[in-house]
């Protein structure tokens, strides 16, 4: 184990097993149909692409990937949405698609609203939202994931392509980071 990390919340193992049941729980509501799934970078890469070979064959899956961040430049801040910028990052049209979200973690909610929000407005065939890990207790907006794989408590989670300054997204588990590296950061910008 990263000697960062306090705990392992789930091993490589789980997140398996977890990421092979969800893809089949998708499979079986799409069966015979052309899905777009979409990554929202960064945190959501390594659970995108593990879940897209989770499918089975009968489900045509292209994917894309659009950004996202809750800091900085991005096509969605501040509950805004640029849409012509989500439809460039994919590379092509939403209208009429069977749309598939994929996120690292639902935390406050307000990401996935407004980009559930956007891609609404672009007239899709259906829209569902899939999350590796729903933090309910953060939970700002009024959004529930159709499909997931874990819960987990109101603490800083990393690993599977989730980050603390950029860091631990290469852990294969989730783990729990230790408190004193981001309080320490915290007290160093106060
Ligand atoms: C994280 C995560 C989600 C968002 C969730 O992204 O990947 O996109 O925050 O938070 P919310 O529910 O409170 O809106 P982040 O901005 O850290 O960027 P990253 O994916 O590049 O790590």
């Amino acid at each position: 184990m990263h000697e960062d990390v306090e705990r392992i919340l789930y091993s490589e193992e789980e997140i398996r097993a977890k990421v092979a049941l969800t893809g089949k729980a998708i499979s079986a509501d799409y069966k015979g149909k052309d899905i777009l799934l979409v990554g929202v970078l960064k945190g959501a890469v390594v659970f995108t692409s593990d879940l897209m070979r989770a499918l089975d064959n009968d489900v045509n899956c292209e994917i894309g990937f659009i950004t996202a961040r809750s800091y900085g430049k991005s096509a969605v801040s501040g509950g805004k949405v640029d849409m012509d910028d989500i439809k460039r990052q994919l590379g092509c049209e939403i209208k009429g698609r069977h749309i598939i979200i994929a996120e690292d973690i639902l935390d406050s909610g307000l990401t996935l609203d407004t980009i559930k929000k956007g891609f609404l407005k672009e007239s899709p065939a259906s829209l569902k939202i899939c999350v590796l890990l729903d933090k309910k207790a953060a939970r700002k907006a009024d959004i529930t994931p159709d499909y997931k794989c874990f819960d987990v408590e109101n603490e800083f989670i990393v690993g599977y392509g989730l980050d603390y300054a950029e860091r631990y997204r290469c852990l294969p588990y989730i783990g729990v980071l230790k408190k004193e590296l981001y309080e320490n950061a915290i007290n160093t910008i106060k």
